[in-house]
């Protein structure tokens, strides 16, 4: 009996392993997808150019003696090439933001694993269409394949933590949790190492680079059906058992209904007091990790180390990589242990202290050079702390914070609020920058003071805690609410769809 039972044990495991590993391999394509484009740059803007006509004009007007780096850089300071570039770079948010709001229905149609598995078909042409861009016009290629990529990332980042959440024992849902961040960060490193010029990120291989953003997704496709459907969904299938028996569309109608209803739905969600503790909450833990003004680090980094002396800025920058992946893993291993409240407070609140020291070293860079070692510590720092909590954590909590009902709506609103607060960070942190100079990270510093005593006030401790249990932490106050219309709306709602 023994022996059975730690076979089965032992099965069970395998299974999770499997079905967890398979999932993050949809989040090692969104990390990949957010780092691959920056270091071959240069690269893919004289390519850009030669496709535009202003390369060529450009390496006509300069002397026989000028070297490849000022070519590259003319044609990338085309307006033209300045134009199709910036677009390369901020569709994929564009294309995250539009998805992200379809991560409840496409995880409600057929179940979280086919979901994960169709949305494959968005990240193979994508792949495909960056692959390939040399057959045709590489700007317009490569753009078209990182809108599509950008929207399967933003299903994939909603359907990958709903997904892990659902089938991850309680003692473990940390830790499983914070994978999908670690290997986001594993996918951000492998595309810096592999773009460097004398890998892939060459004149040659480029087009190679981009397109094997597609490759995790062929694999993945092939484990999928080895993985178990979330019991959870299942359930909510066979709750309604008798009602699908009365009609054999039944699924199909739910989802195409949902489909339909879903503005409906969210706007019931936003605006019911009955959940409106943990959207609070939930949004709240999405902003803080993109207002934290990180990626505006993953920008600003390579200037600080150019300025430091570094003669390779773009070696510092995979160091920041390293620390990004070991600090992950650090909260793997305590994300459990600790508890999600106590790594996100200790995470803001040492980003915040380290905003202050980046704007100390920025200032004084000019009077003493050492001050450059100070702002490098900084960032490394930085980085360290908001892996440590604010990275991952807000991820996969919305899968905690709410139960089986509002669960697809709530990530999918907190997705599209991550997506949009990550596009105008992108877009916007350059103008900051320019406006506030040295002093731009006071702003992220006071932010962070601001988030850092929000959840101390309002974010509650999850860790071991089932569902329910934390449903009923949010209890208080509902009872009054309960009796009003808008409440008796939600419970209609609530009986069609939870279980
Ligand atoms: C998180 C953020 C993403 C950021 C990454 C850095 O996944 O959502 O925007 O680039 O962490 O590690």
């Amino acid at each position: 009996i023994f022996g059975f039972n730690k076979m089965f044990m032992y099965s069970k495991s395998c299974t999770l392993a499997v079905a967890v590993f398979t999932a993050v391999l949809g989040s090692l394509q969104y990390g990949y997808s957010l780092g691959v484009i920056n270091a071959p740059q240069k690269v893919i803007e004289k390519n850009y150019g030669r496709s535009l006509g202003v390369w060529s004009e450009k390496a006509d007007v300069l002397s026989e003696n000028s070297t490849e780096e000022e070519e590259f850089s003319e044609a990338g300071q085309h307006p033209d090439v300045i134009m199709y570039w910036s677009l390369s770079v901020a569709i994929f948010s564009i294309g995250g933001m539009l998805s992200s709001f379809l991560v409840g229905f496409v995880g409600d149609l057929r179940g979280r694993v086919k979901g994960m598995l169709m949305v494959n078909v968005l990240a193979v042409a994508a792949g495909l269409l960056m692959g390939l861009c040399m057959m045709w016009k590489p700007h317009i290629m490569v753009i078209s394949g990182r809108a599509v990529m950008g929207f399967y990332c933003g299903l994939t980042s909603g359907l990958v933590p709903m997904y892990i959440g659902e089938i991850a024992p309680k003692a473990y849902r940390g830790a499983l949790g914070t994978l999908h961040q670690l290997a986001i960060v594993i996918g951000i490193l492998i595309s810096q190492v592999i773009g460097l010029d004398f890998i892939l990120g060459n004149d040659d291989m480029w087009p190679l680079l981009l397109g094997l953003s597609g490759a995790p997704a062929v694999l993945q496709s092939f484990l999928l059906p080895l993985c178990p459907e979330s019991p959870r969904y299942l359930y909510i299938l066979q709750g309604k058992e008798q009602e699908a028996r009365k009609s054999k569309n039944y699924t199909q109608q739910l989802s195409m209904s949902s489909f339909f209803c879903k503005p409906y739905i969210y706007s019931i969600y936003i605006r019911s007091s009955v959940y409106r503790q943990q959207l609070i909450v939930a949004l709240m833990m999405h902003l803080s990790q993109q207002l934290s003004g990180i990626n505006g680090i993953f920008y600003y980094s390579t200037a600080i180390f150019a300025r430091a002396g570094v003669a390779q800025p773009v070696y510092a920058t995979i160091g920041v990589g390293v620390i990004n992946t070991i600090f992950t893993m650090v909260s793997v291993a305590l994300v459990d242990k600790a508890g999600r409240r106590t790594l996100t407070l200790v995470g803001l609140g040492g980003m915040c202290c380290c905003a202050i020291a980046m704007t100390v070293g920025l200032k004084f860079q000019s009077d003493y050079s050492w001050m450059s070692y100070v702002s490098m510590s900084a960032i490394f720092l930085f980085v360290s702390f908001f892996e440590i909590g604010p990275g991952p954590i807000p991820w996969f909590i919305v899968a905690e914070l709410f139960s089986q009902g509002p669960r697809p709506a709530a990530i999918a609103l907190a997705g599209c609020c991550n997506w949009t607060s990550n596009f105008i960070i992108g877009m916007t942190f350059q103008y900051i920058q320019t406006w506030l100079d040295c002093y731009v990270f006071i702003l992220f510093a006071v932010l962070l003071l601001g988030f850092t005593v929000f959840t101390y006030l309002r974010v509650p401790e999850t860790k071991g805690k089932t569902f329910e249990e934390i449903a009923a932490v949010f209890h208080k106050g509902r009872k009054k609410s309960a009796q009003s219309p808008k409440a008796a709306e939600l419970q209609q709602l609530k009986t069609s769809t939870d279980a």
